[in-house]
């Protein structure tokens, strides 16, 4: 076993520690994480783990949304400017006056999100539960959705709802071409797409299964099929490939083939060494503002419990 991941083992156990990590994070933190997930799961793993420290190897409101149900623990992120495009379309100010442009509204938003934003919630959903706590609520049921104009879309279309969207997005999902997909589904005529519901509405008309990262990699498990163009951030594609050795994996190119921007810059920035600095020096910490955290909480809580209610 290399130094460095015996070096991170040691400590974890010496500081009573749990790793979690994001199927987006690069391989080598997946596979010393105690736990890797979508960001439903890590949630979940957050709120009931009786570990001191808990490190999140995934991006700024993971590691939050973890402190904040956890406010006795030490949370640490690798990389503080591990950030996320898709919370910074939707700042905290501009985001409460459309709430307050909108009293008769339930307010319901993306896990994506920063804490603030979160604090004037009804309740938060992820990609793998947005469906149903959607339809938890009466047809008739005002609703404002932010801040992925993508998944409030696909949401609405399945739903037959018309929530008020907020018009934000993630890099990485906007990227996707939908000339290169058709040309790879060409090329691979029995390939399966799979795509997160974070990706433009016209990506998700190619696609033959749409759903979070978890439900991406359940699809890939349980298909017959040999080979999958898989448009959502890279990263997924090791624990599909670990999972199903003897099937292929095609990232969906984004529309610019010089960059990888099926990449997310922000999750690649944790690296194992990063993950050893913040585990021996335990920092950089998650601080929530507590005034924030304890209305923050009540969105992030009802979540957890409609989600364990439908069994996800
Ligand atoms: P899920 O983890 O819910 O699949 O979402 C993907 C994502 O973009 C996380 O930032
Ligand atoms: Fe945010 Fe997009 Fe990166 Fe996910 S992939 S963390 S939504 S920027």
């Amino acid at each position: 076993m290399n130094e460095l991941i015996k070096a991170i083992e040691k400590l974890k156990k010496e500081k009573n520690a749990v790793i979690l990590a994001h199927y987006y994070q690069q391989g080598e933190i997946q596979d010393i994480a105690d736990f890797v997930g979508d960001s439903l799961a890590l949630a979940q793993w957050a709120a009931k783990t009786d570990a001191d420290i808990i490190v999140m190897c995934g991006v700024h409101f993971m590691g939050e949304t973890a402190k904040i149900l956890c406010p006795a623990k030490k949370v640490l992120v690798p990389d503080m400017e591990a950030g996320c495009s898709l919370a910074d379309s939707c700042p905290s100010d501009r985001f409460t006056a459309f709430v307050e442009q909108h009293p008769d509204h339930t307010v319901i938003s993306y896990v994506n999100t920063t804490a603030a934003v979160k604090a004037v919630t009804d309740v938060v959903v992820t990609s793998t539960n947005a469906r149903q706590i959607v339809e938890s609520f009466p047809a008739g049921e005002k609703i404002i959705f932010g801040p992925d104009r993508n998944l409030g879309n696909y949401i609405n279309s399945i739903t037959g709802r018309e929530m008020k969207l907020w018009d934000g997005a993630c890099h990485v999902h906007e990227q996707f071409s939908v000339e290169k997909i058709v040309a790879l589904k060409k090329e691979h005529p029995d390939a399966l797409v799979l795509a997160h519901p974070e990706c433009k509405s016209t990506i998700l008309a190619l696609a033959d299964v749409i759903g979070s990262t978890a439900a991406l990699l359940k699809a890939a498990i349980q298909s017959e099929k040999k080979e999958f163009i898989v448009a959502t951030e890279s990263g997924i594609l090791h624990e599909m490939q670990k999972k199903c050795p003897e099937k292929v994996f095609i990232p969906a190119p984004p529309n610019d083939s010089t960059c990888a921007c099926n990449e997310c810059s922000f999750m690649r920035l944790n690296t194992l060494e990063k993950l050893y600095n913040c585990l021996k020096d335990e920092s950089p910490e998650i601080v929530v503002d507590q005034a924030v955290a304890q209305k923050a909480i009540r969105p992030i809580e009802r979540m957890l419990e409609i989600s364990a209610q439908l069994g996800l």
